[in-house]
């Protein structure tokens, strides 16, 4: 009854931070080495073993489609010129259950979640923000298996957070910690971007949730404030009724709709990657001998 099978990625920010190269590619297509972050976040959902995706896109993202798409005219053209491992790479694209959702007017997170409704219902489900890309270490669980092992456990809503400091604290979700067992923590209050003094711990939400089949209703039930609906606003309320649970997540996030981030990201991907780890690792050397 617990089970997840479904997951959200929303991912219909105008990306205006990454202008101009959002003119034209959607932000989701920006790659890391070359993959694009879209595709990473449907890898990670499927190593732990969620299937069907419904990513949630704005007008005019058929680019993302299309990468997800068919593509026979470029796999005949591979196989024809013998580039098998080409067409291995090209062939990995088209493996994920995908489905896409417009989100026509740019209301935010809620507002993107609830453009999925249609797929989703009134089931349990993943949500993963499309700007971040989770890294958990070579032997480490990753962060999406403990919430989903967490979530079929208890049936409690589960988010994931890391430990922040200082000013840090005001930039994401912040949640208030009842009691701590196991690494899970019952979760009594979220307040969102708080001030350094307002925060009720260290504990950051980051883009890495597992939702109860209830938090749609409860989200169509919010009252709007600023012209928008609020995540928070749900998870503050499950908060209240000890309905949510949290894990701290020690591996590695990236904020991708972050230019630093993004920079950051691309450089421990490459020194991770087979082909270019030597050669990026000399370059940083040399670099920082010059620096
Ligand atoms: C959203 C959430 C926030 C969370 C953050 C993680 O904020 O509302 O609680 O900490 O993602 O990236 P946003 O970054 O969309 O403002």
């Amino acid at each position: 009854m617990n089970k997840v099978t479904k997951a959200i990625i929303p991912a219909a920010g105008l990306g205006t931070r990454f202008l101009p190269i959002t003119k034209a590619v959607p932000k989701p297509m920006l790659s890391v080495i070359d993959k694009p972050t879209i595709q990473y976040i449907a890898e990670e959902l499927s190593s732990v073993g969620i299937e069907e995706i419904i990513i949630v896109v704005s007008p005019g993202s058929d680019v993302i489609e299309r990468h997800f798409g068919e593509a026979d005219a470029l796999e005949k053209r591979l196989l024809e010129d013998g580039k098998t491992e080409l067409y291995e790479i090209e062939r990995q694209t088209r493996r994920f259950n995908v489905r896409f959702a417009v989100q026509e007017v740019a209301n935010g997170l809620a507002g993107a979640i609830l453009c999925a409704e249609p797929f989703v219902k009134d089931e349990p489900f993943a949500l993963l923000l499309g700007d971040e890309l989770i890294y958990a270490g070579e032997n480490d669980k990753p962060c999406m298996k403990r919430l989903t092992e967490i979530f079929e456990k208890t049936g409690k809503s589960v988010i994931a957070t890391m430990e922040v400091f200082g000013d840090d604290v005001s930039k994401y979700g912040n949640i208030g910690i009842e009691s701590e067992e196991d690494g899970i923590m019952q979760v009594n209050a979220i307040i969102e971007k708080p001030s350094v003094n307002e925060a009720l711990s260290n504990n950051a939400i980051i883009g890495r949730y597992v939702l109860s089949g209830k938090v749609m209703g409860m989200l169509k039930k919010l009252q709007p404030r600023n012209n928008e609906i609020y995540l928070t606003d749900a998870l503050h309320e499950l908060a209240e009724k000890g309905e949510l649970l949290a894990s701290c997540f020690e591996g590695i996030r990236y904020d991708v709709g972050d230019k630093f981030g993004y920079v950051r990201a691309n450089i421990e991907y490459a020194l991770r990657n087979k082909e270019l780890a030597k050669q990026t690792k000399d370059l940083i050397k040399q670099l920082a001998k010059e620096l």
